[in-house]
């Protein structure tokens, strides 16, 4: 390590130290003093953590342990102030342009804060968010090559999700996913919320979902009729497994369901395996509900008989999510091969959470957002710029499921 790079580094470190005492002089004891705008408070995630300074905040991403250091434009520490180092970076805000990787940065996070007009690179032409392909078409969101670096600098800031690579100085890690619970997932947009000073809104956005959330998942818990068993599985070359995601099981445990016997689904069944195939079809008899989770290029090809034929099972008779109806795959919202359960989906568990009850408990009147029903020969529905049908520079407000 040369000894530039060594001072820089101890200089950010007591820079850090600083800020740290600050922010505790700020929120606890001076408030009368302080004057504090709008701030966000992390309820449930567990990975990132926002500090308040009065020119500047602190993200903090448990993750890969980077701070970011955000810098009031019009305050005199951002002029003076630049760090990039591996642990510090900074950044001016509010940012006044930003690019995302759309693989993993669930774009609805910023049109639920109104932020569309400031995203200005997008990785993916294939992003199921009707409003950014209608932006994109118009030429005001350019597509980026994500493996060109040079091209992912232009702008203020790009959002990604690799904790193992900072290739520059404007790289951000914004990791919803590593989050084990729906409701974690969504309250990331408290990060995004921090880089635009728009943290009144990602709080009211926040709350809103959470609360229609808790309280379907109320209704759901004082239910006292048989609780059907789900199994979410998936195919991949040559072999079935069961999925036991804790973002999954906590879906289904919030929707009163229950989750296939975790001592059951320890191992994979390799379908040209006589034994494995033996004790699939047993298992698969005492399921109520498949949730087939199989990666596929082409959505609307999959089918019904896709999943019967990567099973392999001659004898169905005894499976009751077949004559039953209830074999489901979340990707009745998709553009091409993306699919909008990794985006809108992050920032709206609540009409996830909607779905999945009435995949349990089927009333009959409920449009799906997100699942369709492989057994009635749903196909899915592939989004386009035209279903834009509001203005881009406005927020977009969660939708609220009808609850007790
Ligand atoms: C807090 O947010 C509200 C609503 O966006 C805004 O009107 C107000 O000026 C903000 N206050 C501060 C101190 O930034
Ligand atoms: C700071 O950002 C605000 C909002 O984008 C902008 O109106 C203002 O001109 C900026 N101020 C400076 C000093 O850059
Ligand atoms: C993207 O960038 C990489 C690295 O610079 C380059 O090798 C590749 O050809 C580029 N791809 C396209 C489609 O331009
Ligand atoms: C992005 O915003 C910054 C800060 O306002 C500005 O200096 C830069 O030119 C902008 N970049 C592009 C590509 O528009
Ligand atoms: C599945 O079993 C077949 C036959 O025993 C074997 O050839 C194949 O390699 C196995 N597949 C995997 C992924 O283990
Ligand atoms: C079939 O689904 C209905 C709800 O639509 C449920 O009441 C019933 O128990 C299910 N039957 C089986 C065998 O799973
Ligand atoms: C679906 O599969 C058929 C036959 O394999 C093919 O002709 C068709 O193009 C596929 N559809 C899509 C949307 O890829
Ligand atoms: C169907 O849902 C609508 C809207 O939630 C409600 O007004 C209506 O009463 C429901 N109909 C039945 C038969 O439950």
């Amino acid at each position: 390590m040369d000894s530039a790079h060594c001072s820089s580094m101890l200089q950010a470190l007591f820079f850090l130290a600083f800020v740290w005492f600050f922010n505790y002089e700020s929120v606890d004891g001076a408030s009368s003093t302080v004057k504090m705008g709008n701030f966000s408070k992390v309820e449930d995630a567990v990975n990132f953590h926002i500090y308040y300074g009065q020119t500047f905040k602190v993200i903090k991403n448990a993750v890969d342990g980077q701070s970011y250091l955000l810098l009031q434009n019009n305050s005199r520490i951002a002029s003076r102030t630049k760090y990039c180092t591996s642990r510090i970076k900074s950044f001016v805000i509010p940012l006044s342009n930003f690019s995302v990787d759309t693989d993993s940065f669930p774009v609805s996070f910023l049109e639920h804060l109104g932020l569309l007009e400031s995203l200005k690179g997008i990785t993916s032409d294939t992003v199921a968010a009707p409003c950014v392909l209608k932006l994109y078409k118009e030429g005001q969101i350019e597509k980026l090559n994500k493996s060109d670096y040079q091209m992912l600098t232009q702008f203020s800031a790009h959002f990604f999700s690799d904790t193992n690579q900072q290739p520059a100085c404007n790289f951000a890690t914004s990791v919803p996913f590593s989050e084990d619970t729906p409701l974690q997932r969504a309250e990331w947009i408290k990060f995004m919320g921090a880089f635009a000073n728009v943290e009144a809104r990602a709080n009211q956005v926040y709350t809103t979902v959470k609360e229609n959330y808790l309280c379907l998942a109320e209704i759901a818990k004082t239910r006292t009729s048989f609780k059907p068993t789900v199994a979410w599985m998936k195919y991949d070359d040559g072999v079935w497994s069961f999925t036991k995601e804790p973002y999954n099981l906590k879906y289904v445990e919030d929707a009163g369901g229950e989750i296939l016997d975790a001592s059951i689904n320890k191992h994979t069944y390799n379908v040209s395996d006589p034994d494995d195939l033996e004790e699939l079809h047993a298992i698969l008899c005492t399921v109520e509900v498949v949730i087939d989770e199989t990666l596929t290029y082409d959505p609307v090809n999959y089918t019904s008989s896709t999943f019967i034929q990567n099973l392999n099972v001659e004898d169905r008779s005894c499976f009751s999510f077949l004559t039953n109806t209830s074999l489901w795959r979340y990707d009745k919202r998709i553009q091409s091969s993306s699919l909008d359960w990794y985006n809108g989906a992050v920032s709206q568990p609540q009409l996830v959470l909607a779905d999945l009850i009435e995949v349990l408990f089927p009333t009959g009147n409920y449009t799906m957002t997100y699942f369709r029903n492989l057994v009635k020969g749903e196909t899915p529905i592939n989004i386009g710029p035209e279903m834009c049908d509001r203005d881009t520079s406005s927020t977009m407000d969660p939708t609220i499921v009808p609850c007790g």
